[in-house]
């Protein structure tokens, strides 16, 4: 069995196989978290980009857990001389962990570090879990045509932003659920401040009748299961 847990903004849980995986772990000075830091679980870190509120608390919660990161080669170089246990990786380029094989995808958006440090290209995430289920992390990201190539693995799962402003909005996001073709689609990015407000709602029920995807939205600590 699989969960994601969304902790608003764009950081999740996922667990599978019993592995505790974080995403873009920005919990200190998010206004949706609902879980402190000091007391996430992980055994693995995922980052997608650069950007404070992606990469968060990432170094805290590693030291602390000993957690792997995972992230592009620039960011994890960047991690590593700060302690931190890394694994680099880059864009097209899978590897399997013992959570599953995950792949660095294409995603149209910036990567400076908070320092001003150069951060290589953003990324998303396809992720094969062990048992099988192809969950797909798009990061920050504008919409573009690749999403088809994408969708062509067969997803049961994409997590997507439609804040808009710094990603894509929700006309974009439908039509990237419309070349993607997840069985699920859950929206991330939205929300966290006034300026990318959105009515999720609104636009899941766009996407259930213009599409066959179901989608779910989460509220901030709340956990889906699949
Ligand atoms: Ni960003
Ligand atoms: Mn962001």
């Amino acid at each position: 069995m699989t969960t994601l847990t969304w902790y608003g903004h764009a950081t999740l849980g996922l667990e599978t196989g019993g592995q505790h995986i974080l995403v873009d772990p920005f919990f200190s000075g998010n206004p949706s978290a609902t879980i402190s830091p000091d007391k996430v679980k992980a055994d693995f870190i995922l980052v997608t980009h650069g950007h404070g509120d992606h990469v968060g608390d990432t170094v805290a919660i590693a030291k602390r857990t000993g957690a792997l990161v995972i992230s592009n080669f620039e960011i994890a170089t960047w991690l590593g001389n700060q302690g931190v246990q890394t694994h680099g990786q880059h864009l097209g380029g899978g590897y399997r962990h013992p959570f599953g094989y995950l792949k660095l995808t294409l995603a149209l958006h910036g990567s400076a570090l908070p320092d001003g440090s150069y951060g290589g290209n953003p990324a998303g995430f396809l992720l094969t879990t062990n048992d099988g289920k192809k969950i797909y992390l798009a990061g920050d990201t504008g919409l573009f045509g690749d999403m088809k190539l994408i969708g062509e693995e067969g997803l049961d799962l994409a997590v997507i932003p439609i804040g808009d402003n710094f990603t894509m909005g929700p006309e974009d996001a439908l039509r990237a659920v419309k070349l993607l073709t997840p069985k699920v689609v859950i929206p991330i990015h939205f929300g966290t401040w006034g300026l990318i407000d959105q009515d999720p709602a609104a636009w899941a029920a766009r996407v259930e009748k213009e599409t066959a995807a179901r989608a779910v939205v989460l509220k901030p600590g709340e956990v889906f299961e699949f």
